[in-house]
C-alpha cells in the first residue's frame, strides 16, 4: 500500500564537553581570559565556533579527536502512496472453497499468496531424549555395515546366559554382589531352553535385513539346538576343562549357575544369539544397544544402569589385526580417528583390547571402549566350529552422548533430575561421519 525512500545522514553533536565550551568558551579562553584581567597579555583574538567551521572535514576531524563532537545516525523516510494504496484493508482470501467455485467468484477473488519463506508454529509433540538420538545415529553406522539387530528386551537373565555360558568363573569379583544385582523372586531360573519371543524377533529382523537362514529345505537340515548338551558342555569346561582347555578346575555350581541377575552386559544377548548361530555356522554381524545394570556407587559420570553398543562379527579366518582394522574404521565413523589399543582381560575373549581414543579437549587419552576374540571355552560348547572366529566390542551409549551434548553430569541425562526443556529443546545429533 505504502512506498518509502529511506534517507541515511549524518548528524554531528556535541558532547558534555563540546556543549560546556560552547556555554563557556574553550579552555584556552578561559586561560586567556585570566591571563587577560590580569593585563599580562594581550588578547587579539579567540576561535569562533559555528555551524560553518563545523561543515569542515578537516575541523570535524579535528573536534572528534578532542572528543568535542562526535556523529550520530540519521534515518529518515519519505512516504507517498503505493500502488495498491486503499483507505481499508482489502480482503485476502485464504481457502478456495466450494462456493466460491459454484459461484464463479474465484475467478475474481483476491487469494492471498502462499509464503513459503514462514516458520511452522511450534507443535506440543513428544521429543527424542538425547540418548535415542545418538542411539538411531549408532544403528545407521550398523545397519550401513550389514549388522542385524539382536532382541534385547530380556533384561533379567540366569547366570548361565549372563556368566557361565561365557566362561565367567563362579568365583569371579564381577559376580559378587557389588557388580550385579541379583533378583531374589522368582529364586531361580530354569535351564537354558527355547526362547520363542526371542526367537521370533530374531527372525524378524534377520527377515528385516534379508539374512534369514538358508531356504525353507535348508532350514528343515539345520541342527537342532541340544541345550541338554551345551549345559553339560559348560559345566565340564568350567569344572573340568574341555575343548582343549584345562578349564578352571573347581566344582561348578548349578544353583550359582541358575541364580537371576539383572543381566550386567548385554554380552548376554551377544552369546545368545551366537548360540543359535551354532545351528547353521556362517559369517554373521550382529549388534544390539539396550540397558544393562550394574551394583555402582552413584556419582556424576555413573548411575546402576547405563546403555552399552555392543557389536559381534563372525566368520572364518579372522584375526586380531582384523579387529583392530574394524575398530578404527567404526570409530572413525564416530569421528574419532586416533585410536589406541591397551592389552586387556576378559574372562570370555582372548586377546582383549581396551580401545583409547584421543579426546582433543580434554588433551588426554580416554578409554571409549572393550574388545577381544571369543574364546573357544565359550564358543565350542555351543556347537560352533572351531575355525569360526569371532569378533566382540562394546561401549557405552552414554559417554558419546554426554561428550556431544556437553553434558557433564550423567543425572542431567537420565532420572528424575533431568530438565524437560533440555530434551525436547536440544538439536539433532550428528556424529562426525568421515
Ligand atoms: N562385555 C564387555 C563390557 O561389559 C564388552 C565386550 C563385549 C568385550 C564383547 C569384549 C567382547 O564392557
Amino acid at each position: 500500500m505504502v512506498a518509502y525512500d529511506t534517507k541515511d545522514s549524518e548528524q554531528v553533536l556535541l558532547t558534555g564537553e563540546g556543549e560546556m565550551i560552547c556555554d563557556e568558551g574553550s579552555h584556552e579562553y578561559k586561560v586567556w581570559n585570566v591571563v587577560h584581567k590580569r593585563g599580562r597579555v594581550p588578547i587579539k583574538e579567540l576561535p569562533i565556533r559555528d555551524t560553518k567551521s563545523l561543515a569542515d572535514a578537516k575541523m570535524l576531524k579535528e573536534l572528534m579527536k578532542r572528543q568535542l563532537v562526535k556523529t550520530s545516525k540519521v534515518i529518515s523516510y519519505s512516504i507517498r502512496k503505493g500502488s495498491k494504496y486503499a483507505k481499508e484493508m482489502p480482503v485476502e482470501v485464504t481457502d478456495l472453497t466450494a462456493d466460491m467455485l459454484a459461484s464463479g467468484d474465484w475467478k475474481t477473488a483476491n487469494f492471498k499468496p502462499y509464503n513459503f519463506k514462514t516458520l511452522g508454529a511450534a507443535q506440543n509433540a513428544g521429543a527424542l531424549h538425547p540418548l535415542n538420538k545418538v542411539r538411531s545415529e549408532f544403528r545407521n553406522i550398523f545397519f550401513n555395515q550389514g549388522f542385524v539387530e539382536m532382541p534385547t528386551s530380556r533384561y533379567v537373565d540366569s547366570g548361565f546366559w549372563n556368566f557361565d555360558a561365557l566362561f565367567v568363573p563362579q568365583q569371579h569379583p564381577a559376580r559378587d554382589m557389588q557388580d550385579t544385582f541379583f533378583i531374589s523372586d522368582p529364586p531361580r531360573a530354569d535351564r537354558p531352553r527355547p526362547d520363542d519371543a526371542a526367537e521370533a524377533a530374531m527372525e524378524e529382523m534377520e527377515k528385516g535385513a534379508n539374512m534369514l537362514f538358508g531356504t525353507a529345505e535348508q532350514q528343515k537340515e539345520r541342527k537342532p539346538r541340544d541345550y541338554e548338551r551345551y549345559w553339560n558342555n559348560i559345566k565340564e569346561v568350567h569344572q573340568n576343562g574341555a575343548f582343549g582347555s584345562i578349564g578352571y578346575r573347581y566344582p561348578w555350581s548349578e544353583d550359582e549357575c541358575l541364580r537371576l541377575v539383572l543381566r550386567t552386559h548385554t554380552t548376554a544377548v551377544s552369546t545368545w544369539v551366537l548360540h543359535r548361530l551354532a545351528e547353521d555356522p556362517r559369517p554373521a554381524r550382529y549388534f544390539s544397544i539396550d540397558r544393562v545394570f550394574r551394583n555402582e556407587t552413584v556419582d556424576a559420570t555413573h548411575l546402576a544402569e547405563f546403555h552399552q553398543v555392543e557389536g559381534v562379527i563372525a566368520d572364518f579366518g579372522l584375526t586380531l589385526g582384523g579387529l583392530m582394522r574394524f575398530l578404527e574404521d567404526f570409530f572413525a565413523k564416530l569421528g574419532i580417528t586416533n585410536l589406541r589399543f591397551k592389552p586387556a582381560y576378559n574372562p570370555y575373549t582372548e586377546p582383549s583390547m581396551e580401545i583409547f581414543g584421543y579426546h582433543t579437549g580434554l588433551g588426554k587419552w580416554v578409554e571409549i571402549g572393550n574388545s577381544g576374540m571369543f574364546r573357544p571355552e565359550m564358543l565350542e560348547p555351543m556347537g560352533l566350529p572351531k575355525d569360526l572366529k569371532v569378533y566382540g566390542f562394546g561401549l557405552s551409549l552414554e559417554r558419546p552422548t554426554m561428550i556431544k551434548y556437553g553434558v557433564s553430569n550423567i543425572r542431567e541425562l537420565l532420572g528424575h533430575k533431568v530438565d524437560l526443556n533440555f530434551i525436547e529443546s536440544n538439536a539433532a545429533v550428528r556424529l562426525d561421519k568421515n
